[in-house]
């Protein structure tokens, strides 16, 4: 079976995090490719998705959404995963919430989960722009990401893509 892991991002973390996911996966004998999600052509080849994005001033990256708004029909008839990478420390509550447009990407993907994971901030490899967000909202700057929950949830999408495999033959 072969699935994408594909990930809008702005700075690489948010790629780690789909290869993390993408290791585990292989580990589990699954073929998997990981691309940027604004690379993505076609999907036709894929027998599932995990889409993910970093999370930036409350949403996901415009990549990841236009990914599933162009994808949609294909993507409701396959299995989909869905996360996002964003919350930095953890005193900020207004960070620890799913993204606003979660319930509209349930809608476009029919996925069958969302997980939010937390991310990485290095202020040095802002732009200026991000870096006057980052200093007025006091964002924590360290690696927030658990691997540990990573390699966790991308084994429970291995054993699910399991169930379809063994449902298909
Ligand atoms: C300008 C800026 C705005 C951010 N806004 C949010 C936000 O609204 N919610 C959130 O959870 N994380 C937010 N973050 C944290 C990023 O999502 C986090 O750093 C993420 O790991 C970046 O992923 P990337 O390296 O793949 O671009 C923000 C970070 C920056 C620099």
């Amino acid at each position: 079976m072969k699935v994408l892991v594909t990930v809008a991002t702005k700075h690489g973390s948010t790629r780690e995090i789909a290869e993390m996911i993408a290791d585990e996966l292989r580990a589990s004998g699954l073929e998997v490719d990981v691309r940027e999600a604004g690379s993505v052509i076609e999907i036709t080849s894929y027998e599932a998705v995990v889409l993910g994005s970093a999370v930036y001033t409350g949403g996901w990256l415009a990549d990841a959404t236009r990914f599933a708004h162009a994808h949609g029909p294909a993507l409701r008839k396959m299995p989909v995963w869905l996360f996002s990478s964003g919350p930095i420390g953890v005193d900020d509550a207004k960070l620890l919430d799913d993204p606003p447009e979660t319930p509209e990407l349930f809608k476009l993907t029919q996925a069958r989960e969302h997980r939010l994971f937390g991310g990485k901030l290095d202020k040095e490899s802002l732009d200026r722009f991000d870096q006057y967000v980052a200093r007025v909202v006091q964002a924590p700057e360290g690696d927030f990401r658990d691997w540990d929950a990573v390699r966790a949830w991308a084994r429970r999408i291995a054993s699910s893509l399991a169930g379809v495999q063994t449902q298909t033959r």
